[in-house]
């Protein structure tokens, strides 16, 4: 038998490498996907990979796809967890099981496997995915199956069987990161009366040590999707790239919350979302030129559904396709530019402008006109409260 594991080169994984074999009797291949987490998670990935016993290590580049298929998408439809979140890790798992998948089927695997927590979200995430587009295939969640509880325990049973390792007992943070974040949890940052320091935080400096001068970073909008910066055009994945390097010198898109998990307790985490913060900015910076006011309440609704959707791991849904199909509908008149200011930990629109804007100065003026006529109010109010004066008055004559 042969099992396909999401390998990262972490300890939890390299650990599942040897488990799988020696519990199923399997052959384990390795799938790592290059979601945009960094050189530094990818170097030497297959030769650890190959060390921990896998048969093969296969690296997929998903960045580009990833941005494109997933992050855009997603953009316009406005999603943010919880009024902060904005779901970096969420948008990947879904991305990352299909490929998984896509090898699991290539190479005849009879099983997929993750190191997904049994207390977590993304458990959640990647067998949902394996259940929508390979529901034939075993799943094998090591961590819902082991005794071993912590990294000593992983540690010890890498040395055991001779397999090297260069992580280390201490690490406190659980970390993920890729194109679109890095997210932080675990340590003391499980005491929700503890402030992050700044060994926390990887991306971004932060907002005291960022530069007095703010910096303005002009967004070309198309279609609800980045398509420049400061007027050059870009590739969704080199847009965001970008934008990650100018905002993150400025301590843009840091946040800290406490959310909710799907499978029930609340949980902190922080989160650094640089060039995400301000593309979310840009969008919603054109579309509230663009849209009419009942599109902008129904992107608004999607945006909440869909936020749901996507924590929960619910992306291969018709539900979430069609949330996903009104937004890019809704989005296919928001073309404009923006110019964002940075300056400490704030991205702002300083600037908007756009060829389909509905913005009227003629009209929202509060200086003399002559195309809106003010007397037209009055029988609109005096409508538009009749079911209050209606109830009142009955009120009164009681
Ligand atoms: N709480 C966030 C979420 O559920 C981040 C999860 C981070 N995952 C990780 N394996 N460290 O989307
Ligand atoms: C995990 O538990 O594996 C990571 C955190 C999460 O999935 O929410």
């Amino acid at each position: 038998t042969k099992v396909v594991l999401a390998y990262s080169g972490g300890l939890d994984t390299s650990a599942i490498i040897p488990y799988l074999k020696e519990t199923y009797g399997c052959e384990v291949v390795a799938f790592v996907a290059d979601v945009g987490q960094g050189a530094a998670e990818l170097e030497g990935v297959e030769q650890k990979a190959i060390a921990s016993g896998a048969s093969s290590c296969h690296v997929v580049d998903l960045k580009d796809e990833f941005i494109k298929d997933y992050v855009y998408p997603i953009l316009k439809t406005g999603a943010v967890y919880e009024g902060k979140y904005l779901l970096g890790t969420s948008m990947a798992r879904p991305i990352i099981a299909k490929a998984q998948v896509e090898l699991a089927l290539k190479v005849g695997a009879d099983g997929v496997s993750h190191g997904c927590t049994g207390k977590g979200n993304d458990q959640v995430r990647f067998e949902s995915t394996y259940a929508a587009l390979a529901p034939q295939l075993q799943v094998i969640a090591p961590w819902r199956d082991w005794s071993m509880r912590s990294r000593p325990d992983l540690l010890n049973y890498l040395a055991e069987r001779n397999i090297p390792t260069t992580a280390s007992a201490e690490k406190i943070y659980s970390r993920d990161a890729n194109a679109w974040h890095i997210s932080h949890e675990g340590g003391e940052l499980e005491d929700p009366w503890c402030e992050p320091t700044e060994k926390v935080w990887t991306w971004t400096v932060s907002p005291e040590k960022a530069p007095n001068e703010p910096e303005y970073v002009s967004v070309t909008v198309e279609k609800g999707e980045v398509v420049a910066v400061n007027g050059q055009a870009l590739t969704p994945y080199a847009a965001l790239d970008t934008l990650n390097n100018i905002a993150a010198k400025h301590g843009v898109g840091r946040i800290d919350i406490v959310e909710n998990r799907l499978v029930g307790m609340k949980s902190r985490g922080c989160y650094e979302t640089p060039g995400g913060t301000v593309m979310m900015e840009a969008l919603r910076g054109v579309e509230a030129l663009v849209l009419d006011k009942s599109a902008h309440h129904f992107r608004e609704q999607i945006g909440l559904e869909f936020s749901h959707l996507l924590y929960d791991g619910r992306w291969f849904t018709d539900t979430a396709q069609a949330q996903l199909a009104a937004a890019e509908s809704l989005a296919s008149k928001v073309n404009g530019e923006v110019v964002i200011k940075l300056y400490k930990g704030q991205a702002t629109v300083a600037q908007r402008k756009s060829d389909n804007s509905l913005y009227s100065e003629a009209f929202a003026t509060f200086d003399e006109d002559e195309v809106y006529n003010q007397k037209h109010a009055e029988g609109f109010i005096r409508l538009f409260s009749l079911s209050s004066r209606i109830a009142a008055l009955k009120e009164q004559e009681k």
